[in-house]
């Protein structure tokens, strides 16, 4: 795979600012030249997310995400690398050249794909203003959609003929290779070629730049699948995209809610609830969730049924690791979003938005329903189903709360309840552990949190975070720094490059480390984000260097007492001693 050259990501990571882009996903404070905020990269209450405004790099010191406004929108908005590129080269109005070989290839690719995409959605929307779209715009009138929102929303109709919509993008010159591609026609073994869609309502599915991705397609009656979909393709990733995100990220609510079906959504933003969005046909992914989590509120309206409560359970868990407060809509009767709009209208869906629950609240009503509390085999049931729920409650008043609600409703003492409860927590916290462990000893990368980190590690890294941002120090004590003073791996790696760069004369080294570590801007903001900002960087840096020295020669001191070396162990003591004096 072709990549941007070094030239074009500096150029593209300069035409941003990063407190600026961080700024619309995390409230930030400003302390000196670095800003703090509570990170929106999971859950905490404490600010430890810090962006240092010269370095342009950013770094949480609770969870350790980190690096350059790339990794930033990576994490943020859920896309690749080469997305996050593109994403921010749209903000700074950059424009990045064509990529060589393959990558051109494929981004010339992609671009025609859209365009056949839009020729397509365009010819099923002809074709429901035809005559032969009599049928679906009675369908669609049935199902209480204006002609606005039918517009709104590029709804379509794909014709019964089996070449119809083949025959239209072929006139337009697209290649048969690439409807197949698109999933738009299907070429069964004999090499044949057919549309895919055929007589059913379309509903085209856009990503958040505008491009058309993929379609639904929703048959009108008769046997047949509900719905038909779009296969995934280079353009359209199921689980990187949410339906009507392109509208819904532009709302003025300030939250989310996230329902099952295309028919939900669009009935919501009829109703002026323009925050809808749904997933593409799949399960939710983490990648999905993230996409509307930070750090606001999301409501999760889910089907009442079996099913839908179960979806409900493995969104919320999704949901679980993520910066964003949970609400959970239960809609009376059995129905869906749709159908309690067309039946009570939209002020009385916000009603549900005020009255929604936490998912803790809904789960014990659930349950509560679910099982016959005048039964005693049930009620034992209920419990236990109850117990590791229970446990999984963070807020120890919540928790109490629903203890007490149950003991009321069943008649077990709240003292019997909590100690399942406790139970169950013991067992969790055990298993928490044991992955806890198994996910350390997998990951052999350091702990990088501050206070596991070493005196030594953190002077090294202040340090060098000091000679980063200013030559004039590192000018003025360079006979002091050898590349050994450094522990091995990365901090001495980002010395030598460090001296590398001042060899140029550059006035500070940011750059030219961005673009030798790139890719590794995690790493690297790990190590040279400072959580403080010391008026006289010089005098700081040779505090730096004093700590360093004293702490390697306390290393070697144990290592040659370790070894029984008293030769050795009598010059490093003396070595300290003199230290010591001076
Ligand atoms: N779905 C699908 N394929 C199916 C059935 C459902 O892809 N055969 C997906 C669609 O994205 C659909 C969602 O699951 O929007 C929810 O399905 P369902 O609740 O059955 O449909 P509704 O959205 O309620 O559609 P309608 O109101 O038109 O029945
Ligand atoms: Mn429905």
């Amino acid at each position: 795979m072709a990549r941007y050259s070094d030239d074009v990501l500096n150029e593209v990571r300069n035409s941003v600012d990063l407190v600026e882009l961080a700024s619309a996903y995390v409230r930030l404070k400003r302390s000196g030249r670095s800003y703090m905020g509570c990170c929106p990269f999971h859950k905490e209450k404490t600010p430890s997310f810090h962006i240092d405004a010269d370095k342009q790099l950013y770094h949480c010191f609770g969870c350790g995400a980190g690096g350059s406004v790339f990794q930033f929108v990576m994490a943020a908005e859920g896309l690749d690398f080469p997305d996050a590129v593109k994403f921010v080269a749209e903000r700074g109005g950059v424009r990045l050249p064509e990529l060589g070989d393959d990558s051109e290839e494929i981004y010339r690719r992609k671009r025609e794909m859209y365009a056949m995409n839009k020729a397509a959605a365009r010819y099923f929307r002809d074709c429901l203003f035809s005559p032969e779209g009599e049928a679906a715009r009675a369908y669609l009138q049935r199902r209480q959609l204006t002609s606005r929102t039918v517009a709104s929303f590029g709804l379509g109709y794909a014709p019964g003929s089996w070449d119809g919509l083949l025959r239209h993008l072929e006139g337009k010159g697209f290649p048969k290779d690439m409807m197949a591609e698109t999933g738009l026609c299907i070429r069964n073994e004999k090499g044949h070629m057919y549309d895919r869609f055929r007589d059913r309502v379309m509903f085209p599915i856009f990503d958040v730049r505008q491009n058309i991705i993929g379609f639904g397609g929703r048959i009108m009656e008769g046997d047949g699948a509900k719905y038909m979909n779009s296969p995934e393709s280079i353009i359209y990733d199921k689980g990187k995209n949410l339906f009507a995100l392109n509208i819904a990220r532009k709302s003025k609510r300030g939250y989310y809610v996230l329902v099952e079906g295309y028919m939900d959504v669009i009935s919501l933003h009829q109703a002026g609830i323009d925050c809808a969005v749904a997933g593409c046909g799949t399960a939710l992914t983490e990648a999905q969730a993230r996409l509307i989590a930070k750090g606001g509120t999301v409501y999760l309206c889910y089907d009442m049924d079996e099913a839908g409560q179960k979806a409900l359970a493995r969104a919320s868990s999704i949901f679980n690791g993520l910066d964003a407060k949970l609400k959970v809509i239960s809609i009376p009767d059995g129905k869906d979003a749709d159908e309690f709009i067309k039946k009570y209208g939209g002020a009385k869906f916000e009603e549900l938005l005020d009255g929604s629950s936490s998912v803790a609240e809904n789960d014990v009503n659930r349950l509560l329903e679910k099982y016959d509390t005048s039964d005693v085999s049930q009620t034992v049931e209920l419990l236990n189903e109850a117990a590791p729920m229970l446990a999984s409650i963070g807020n120890a008043i919540e928790r109490e709360a629903y203890i007490k609600k149950l003991s009321a409703s069943t008649g077990i003492s709240v003292q019997a309840i909590t100690a399942e409860v406790n139970k169950a927590g013991r067992r969790e916290g055990r298993r928490q552990m044991r992955e806890q462990v198994i996910k350390s000893v997998s990951q052999s990368r350091p702990s990088r949190s501050p206070t596991a980190k070493s005196r030594r590690e953190s002077a090294e890294a202040k340090l060098l975070g000091i000679l980063t941002e200013d030559r004039e120090v590192y000018d003025k004590i360079r006979d002091n720094l050898t590349p050994e003073l450094f522990s091995e791996g990365l901090n001495r790696d980002i010395f030598t490059e460090i001296q590398e760069c001042y060899k140029d004369g550059e006035p500070s080294a940011e750059q030219y480390l961005l673009s030798r570590f790139e890719r590794r801007e995690e790493e690297l903001a790990a190590v040279i984000i400072k959580s403080d900002n010391p008026d006289n960087g010089l005098a700081a840096a040779e505090d730096y260097i004093n700590v360093i020295r004293n702490e390697d020669l306390k290393e070697r001191i144990a290592e040659a007492e370790k070894n029984g070396d008293t030769v050795l162990l009598a010059q490093l003591i003396k070595n300290k001693h003199r230290k010591a004096g001076t």
